[in-house]
């Protein structure tokens, strides 16, 4: 009987093992199936939200974030109507680029009125708290002030990559200054037209109060910078260059000639005939100018046709 009972209990043991073992397998393939599940819902996610990107349901974040603030003056009504015209026709792909028009204290009763329906309509006015003099600290007022007037509580670190400091009389082609920044480092960087006219090496030198860059880092720099606070009457786009070479910063820089330039006049060494990949055509002093430089890249090809109008 022995040796049956044997055969018995290890047919048993052999089952019992032959049991378990099938049930491991079920297991084994339920938890590698229900895996396969997760990652293939992680699949069909990844795809859906590439999907609504696609079709603009929610935009994915700009690849560049740029504040452009033109210095003006309160009164200068018909140059903020034109320049609003030609940047609210430019919309660079993938970049937020915000146009303010930077103003020190209004001082004129009817300014009160008016620079606040401009705001209560457009809100593209920043007032800084300072006199409209030339070279008495307009640029490190802007500068400066920046930080707390931009404060953010949305958790984002900065709220632009880079801060333009530009003129009035310029006009930007947005998608151009774009395509220059995209690929510039996001830190100590200063992007501009280089001083003097003819030359070509940013290094030691400074910007051209046209229109230039710092990055978001240089503009809290110099808010918290004694070298900057200490020294801010003066030709002040100059001082910007002396604030950075003096605080060792700035080690980035880019300079955009040819493709930023003055708008051809007498014997001006910055200034040259147009080129398809301007930048920024600068001295745009009166209509006429305006008008041949607008006219030259184009401005208008995109109307739409109607019936409503006909321009020929
Ligand atoms: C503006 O600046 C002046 C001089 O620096 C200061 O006395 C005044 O308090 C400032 N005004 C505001 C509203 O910050
Ligand atoms: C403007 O349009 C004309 C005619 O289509 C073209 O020849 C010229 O290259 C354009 N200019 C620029 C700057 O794109």
């Amino acid at each position: 009987m022995k040796p049956a009972a044997t055969v018995d209990r290890s047919f048993s043991f052999k089952r019992a093992t032959l049991i378990l073992s099938s049930f491991l397998l079920v297991t084994i393939i339920c938890v590698l199936s229900s895996m396969n599940e997760i990652q293939l819902q992680n699949l069909v996610d990844i795809g859906r939200s590439s999907f609504i990107f696609r079709k603009g349901e929610s935009q994915p974040p700009p690849t560049l974030r740029l504040l452009i603030g033109i210095m003006t003056r309160a009164d200068l009504y018909r140059r903020r109507d034109l320049l609003r015209l030609v940047y609210g026709v430019q919309s660079p792909s993938n970049a937020q680029v915000d146009v303010k028009f930077v103003l020190c204290s209004l001082t004129k009763e009817d300014q009160k009125v008016l620079v606040a329906l401009e705001i209560m309509r457009y809100n593209d006015i920043i007032i800084l708290n300072c006199t409209e003099n030339m070279n008495n600290g307009k640029t490190y007022t802007y500068f400066s002030s920046l930080p707390e007037i931009l404060d953010r509580t949305d958790g984002e670190d900065r709220p632009y990559d880079y801060v333009m400091k530009a003129d009035d009389d310029v006009y930007f082609r947005l998608d151009r200054l774009v395509d220059n920044l995209i690929s510039l480092p996001r830190e100590d960087m200063y992007y501009g037209f280089v001083i003097p006219c003819r030359e070509m090496n940013p290094i030691g030198r400074y910007m051209s109060g046209m229109g230039y860059a710092l990055s978001w880092d240089l503009v809290e720099w110099i808010r918290s910078s004694d070298v900057a606070k200490n020294h801010v009457a003066g030709t002040e786009d100059k001082l910007v260059g002396e604030w950075l070479h003096k605080g060792n910063r700035g080690k980035n820089r880019y300079n955009a000639k040819p493709a930023m330039y003055n708008y051809p006049a007498g014997s001006d060494p910055c200034a040259h005939g147009f080129v398809p990949d301007t930048v920024a055509v600068h001295r745009l002093k009166d209509q006429e100018k305006w008008i041949r430089t607008l006219k030259y890249f184009n401005v208008t090809d995109q109307l739409k046709p109607s019936k409503m109008y006909h321009i020929p």
